[in-house]
């Protein structure tokens, strides 16, 4: 297998470019240091790529993308594209992306390091050593569903206003079946235990939902250990005993909801990373883009504010999913967890017990020297 990867890197808006940076640095290091031979190539995406070509994404991009051994992306969108038609808006270059690279997985870890775990919202006890990994559904479900749109409500004249909003929540059987595979796959090499959540009291999508996870389980993953929950459940229990969960696999708008919860149990929206992965590809590895789960921050933007832990950490899952490195993820991550033991914050990680402040690219620099340190 070769040793060349090649990366198209998408920095994006707002924080997005900030924080890239300093992945770029890492990436540096690990050229430098560990022989990763990684060809970056850097294009446009949101409202950058929307400013320039008109459009959120460009076909070549696209094309781009496609062709790249994984894709690194920043965060897309801000207020200045706030009233641009929703068929330009910055998050359609993301979710086009997605859908067209057919990213059906995505994976976002919740880990507490324990340098953060009296900053959580939550207490010490109930988020110390937490490690749970939400599956989240990525092409299909309300984000993609037909019909859609806004449309004069003709034949209701009794609708003040005179319009009506239209998605739909649609899912086939056989789009939950192979997210349920990667959750059953993933929770083989953790604690073997998934749970699955829909609203399958209110929604036939989730009975559907519900009944295709226990199929895929009962036929393929009878080792290890299922249970259902409702969405509005898993949400409550997420902030009541998170530790109760291993691997959680749920569909599209639950995943997005669930998983800005989960991330402040880790501390900080800043420290989440995310890994959207589709098909294998000829080679046999799947087609992939990393990402923050946070978005273009513009409240700091250009402020040397931003953490971009959530970013580095994208990248220590392209080493591990992408490009075989699965060591060197682990150092990575082993280097985020010494500066953060070290007591070195970014503003979003400034709580009462103090620490160094530091900006975005002073955190970046002690990521990297704290790698030189470990390696
Ligand atoms: P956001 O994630 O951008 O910000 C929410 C809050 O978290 C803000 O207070 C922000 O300052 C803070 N925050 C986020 N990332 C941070 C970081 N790395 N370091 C420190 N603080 C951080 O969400 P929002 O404000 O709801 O959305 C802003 C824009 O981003 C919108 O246009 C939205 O559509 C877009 N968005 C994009 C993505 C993406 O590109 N994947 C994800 C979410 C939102
Ligand atoms: C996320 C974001 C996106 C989503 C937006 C920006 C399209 O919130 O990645 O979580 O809703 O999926
Ligand atoms: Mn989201």
């Amino acid at each position: 297998m070769s040793d060349r990867f090649s990366l198209l890197i998408l920095p994006g808006d707002g924080i997005g470019p900030e924080v890239m940076a300093e992945v770029r640095k890492v990436i540096d290091w690990f050229g430098d240091r560990r022989g990763l031979h990684i060809d970056v190539d850097e294009d446009l995406v949101g409202g950058c790529a929307y400013d320039a070509h008109g459009t959120p994404l460009t076909d070549a991009t696209m094309a781009k993308a496609q062709a790249a051994d994984a894709v690194l992306l920043g965060a897309v969108g801000g207020p200045a594209y706030d009233n641009l038609d929703f068929s330009v808006k910055p998050e359609r270059g993301l979710l086009r992306l997605r859908k067209e690279m057919d990213l059906y997985a995505n994976l976002r870890p919740a880990q507490c390091f324990d340098a953060l775990a009296d900053f959580s919202s939550l207490k010490r006890e109930v988020v110390a050593g937490l490690d749970i990994l939400i599956v989240r559904e990525l092409t299909s479900g309300v984000y993609f569903g037909e019909p859609r749109g806004i449309h004069p409500d003709d034949n209701n004249p009794d609708n003040e206003g005179g319009r009506v909003g239209i998605n739909t929540q649609r899912y086939t059987s056989g789009e939950i079946r192979r997210v349920a595979r990667a959750a059953f796959e993933l929770a083989r090499k953790r604690k073997n235990r998934v749970c699955s959540m829909e609203k399958a009291n209110v929604m036939e999508s989730g009975i559907l939902w519900r009944e295709e996870v226990q199929w895929v389980h009962d036929n393929e993953y009878p080792d290890v250990e299922l249970s259902h929950m409702y969405a509005d459940n898993g949400a409550m229990q997420l902030v009541r005993r998170p530790s109760q969960f291993d691997v959680i696999v749920t569909d599209n708008l639950f995943g997005d909801i669930l998983s800005d919860a989960a991330a402040m149990l880790t501390g900080s929206l800043g420290m989440l990373p995310s890994a959207s992965l589709g098909a294998p590809m000829e080679n046999g590895r799947p087609k992939a883009l990393y990402e923050p789960v946070h978005g273009s921050a513009p409240d700091i933007t250009g402020q040397g504010k931003a953490n971009p832990i959530a970013c580095i950490l994208s990248f220590a899952m392209a080493l591990r999913y992408s490009f075989d490195r699965g060591e060197d993820a682990n150092l990575l991550e082993r280097a985020v967890e010494q500066v953060l033991a070290d007591g070195v914050r970014t503003a979003d990680l400034m709580g009462a017990e103090g620490g160094t402040p530091v900006s975005t690219a002073e955190m970046g620099d002690r990521i990297v020297q704290a790698l030189g340190a470990l390696a």
